[in-house]
């Protein structure tokens, strides 16, 4: 059964992605932001679930994370990411903010995917799946969420040079939209379960082939649009 890492897996996406890999046998290593909340996820998922304490900010912590794991990952999914706060229209802009959105959104998962690469690369089936957001297409001007629109296109960029990058190894890259979900992030309103969301995500994740890499998906699996 594979062996995965998935980011910020103490709720939202996260949880529900960690919690249907452990059903279907996986290995699943997850990371959370405190001690609590590793005692708490792992009592929450039970067993097969590892938690690793790390923010995504932290890259000295997520070095420190990934040095002491002796193991091999198929599939990497950085999940953990924010929204920010609601002051970031482009004539109003709170700039620590927008410097942490792009810390947690677009940094994180590049140091993420280097800091865990060497037990990626001790995998036959390795493949890296960060999670986007439809809010970073290119194809419209909407100003609001303007800091969050700007770190999920960035890291959308970041991933495709990741995935030439690695393309000579043969470890498969890419982004994932998983739509507007019901979770603290998108709200009681959201078009979407978070446990079909997961399902849908899940199945892209683990299916990814060489001829993927570089794509942007919806998690339904269709290809979608930059
Ligand atoms: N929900 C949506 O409609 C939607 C739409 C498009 C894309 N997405 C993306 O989907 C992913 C998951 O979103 P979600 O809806 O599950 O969000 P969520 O319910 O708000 O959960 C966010 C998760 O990220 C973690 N996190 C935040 N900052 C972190 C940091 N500095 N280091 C480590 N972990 C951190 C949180 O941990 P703590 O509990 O410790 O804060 C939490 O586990 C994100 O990348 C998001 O941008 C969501």
């Amino acid at each position: 059964m594979p062996t995965c890492l998935i980011t910020a897996t103490n709720r939202g996406i996260g949880y529900q992605l960690a919690q249907l890999a452990l059903q279907r046998g996986w290995t699943v290593y997850g990371s959370v932001r405190s001690a609590q909340s590793a005692e708490d996820t792992a009592k929450s998922l039970g067993a097969g679930y590892m938690p690793l304490v790390f923010d995504v900010r932290d890259t000295c912590a997520v070095e420190d994370a990934a040095s002491t794991l002796d193991v091999h990952l198929d599939l990497l999914i950085n999940n953990a990411g924010i929204i920010g706060p609601d002051r970031q229209s482009p004539l109003d802009m709170d700039f620590q903010a927008f410097a942490d959105i792009l810390a947690v959104n677009t940094l994180a998962p590049l140091s993420v995917s280097q800091a865990f690469l060497p037990h990626l690369r001790s995998s036959n089936t390795a493949k890296i799946l960060t999670i986007s957001s439809q809010m970073s297409w290119m194809g419209y001007r909407k100003p609001d969420t303007l800091a969050y629109r700007a770190s999920k296109a960035a890291v959308n960029k970041v991933m495709q040079g990741l995935a030439t990058t690695l393309e000579p190894e043969g470890i498969p890259v890419a982004l994932i939209d998983p739509g507007w979900v019901r979770t603290d992030m998108g709200g009681e309103h959201a078009d979407n379960c978070p446990k079909d969301v997961a399902a849908g995500i899940l199945q892209v994740g683990a299916t990814l082939k060489m001829s993927d890499t570089g794509k942007f998906f919806k998690w339904t699996g269709e290809e979608r649009p930059f």
